[in-house]
């Protein structure tokens, strides 16, 4: 394989110490497997930026956009920085820095014990998440006037293109075919929003006219919320704007047994060559931040993301057999009813990665 670089970026709270499992699961994947790939790791964060100011220099977003191949995030997000802005520079200064407008967040839910529905089963939630990732409510257009008085006025307006629309949807279709899904749904709101979404749904059924191999769905994003906890099986591909797509992705890792269990990729589809930056769907968890608790097993999925955007699923599929018999054999930690600590765990999924290379 043509050697990948890997930034390493712990960031805040338990970020580091999840990040820190998986560079061994890359490690050890280099050492069994044969895989070119080498980590460095790059100190951004907020302890970084209380000590010297730095959040996000321009000197290392161009060696991670034009350097490296991949980018494996923690969290960021410090209550030390009230208003995080180091956590704003970092997180988007490589989504809408590097255009990664495909945030493909998988929700699956990997054992039957982590399913909280009590009708269902694990084999009922298998669905993926495409969210869009550089427009939106996120686009950072909006101000305030009057601060602080009575009379303030906050705005945050939406901003949507018919290039940013048009090729998130395209790759919510072009995934959907080629991984044998079925059916994509759009999740907006053009009922309240008819400018903004009125684009969405317009797009959404052009491009559904081109495959007609799929079904081709529209829901509005509340009674989606319903649909996802009443009958998650009914989904298989949701396209959906920036802040529906954070939203619904915490919803549905409740499905997966919780926050330690979601990952997710920010990448450009078709273009294998073009950095990506992958990342556990959770944040810096402060509760848990020092205590060897956070669950890692959301970042080794992150890992196989990872390798299957470097051409290599059977990485991909390894870790995720890994994690299941973690679960089942309750080699994992407490918040998915085992008793290890995030090293324990995050060792023993290393040593079954060397396991299994031998
Ligand atoms: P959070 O995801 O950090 O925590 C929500 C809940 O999930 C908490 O109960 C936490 O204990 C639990 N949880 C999170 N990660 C876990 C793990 N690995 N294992 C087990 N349980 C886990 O969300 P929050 O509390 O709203 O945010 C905390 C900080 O993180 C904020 O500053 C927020 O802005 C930031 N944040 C960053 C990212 C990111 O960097 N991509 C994502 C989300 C939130
Ligand atoms: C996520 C997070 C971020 C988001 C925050 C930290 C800005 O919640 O990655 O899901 O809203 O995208
Ligand atoms: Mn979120």
């Amino acid at each position: 394989m043509a050697p990948k670089k890997i930034a390493l970026i712990g960031g805040d709270g338990v970020g580091p110490e999840v990040v820190a499992v998986g560079a061994s699961v890359l490690a050890a994947l280099r050492d069994t497997r044969g895989r070119d790939l080498s980590c460095e790791a790059f100190d951004l964060g907020a302890e970084r930026f209380l000590r010297d100011g730095v959040t996000f220099p321009a000197e290392t977003r161009d060696r991670l956009r034009h350097e490296f191949h991949a980018v494996l995030l923690g969290a960021v997000g410090d209550r030390r920085v009230p208003d995080n802005r180091h956590a704003h520079d970092i997180l988007f200064g490589m989504r809408f820095g590097f255009d990664l407008y495909a945030n493909i967040r998988p929700v699956q839910c990997l054992d039957d014990r982590l399913m909280p529905l009590r009708h269902h089963r694990a084999s009922d939630c298998d669905f993926v998440v495409f969210r869009e990732n550089t427009e939106g409510l996120y686009a950072g257009v909006g101000g305030t006037l009057k601060q602080g008085s009575p009379q303030e006025v906050a705005i945050t307006e939406a901003v949507y293109t018919r290039h940013g629309v048009e090729r998130i949807i395209r790759a919510a279709f072009a995934f959907a075919r080629a991984s044998g899904r079925k059916k994509v749904t759009l999740a907006d709101k053009h009922n309240a929003m008819p400018h903004a979404h009125g684009l969405w749904l317009r797009v959404f059924r052009e491009v559904a006219a081109e495959y007609p191999d799929l079904t081709a769905e529209h829901l509005f994003v509340d009674a989606l919320c319903l649909f996802v906890v009443q009958d998650p099986g009914r989904f298989d591909v949701i396209v959906t704007c920036n802040l529906f797509g954070d939203i619904i992705t915490d919803l549905a890792a409740a499905l997966q047994g919780g926050m330690g269990m979601a990952a997710s990729a920010n990448l450009r589809p078709d273009e294998p060559e073009h950095v990506a930056l992958f990342e556990p769907v959770h944040g810096s968890a402060p509760d848990l931040a020092g205590k060897d608790r956070a669950n890692p097993f959301a970042t080794v999925l992150c890992v196989g993301m990872m390798m299957a955007h470097f051409g290599f699923p059977e990485d991909q599929a390894l870790l995720r057999d890994i994690v299941c018999e973690g679960l089942t054999t309750r080699r994992c930690t407490v918040d998915v009813g085992g008793e290890l600590g995030t090293r324990a765990a995050g060792e023993w999924v290393v040593e079954r990665v060397r396991q299994a290379g031998r």
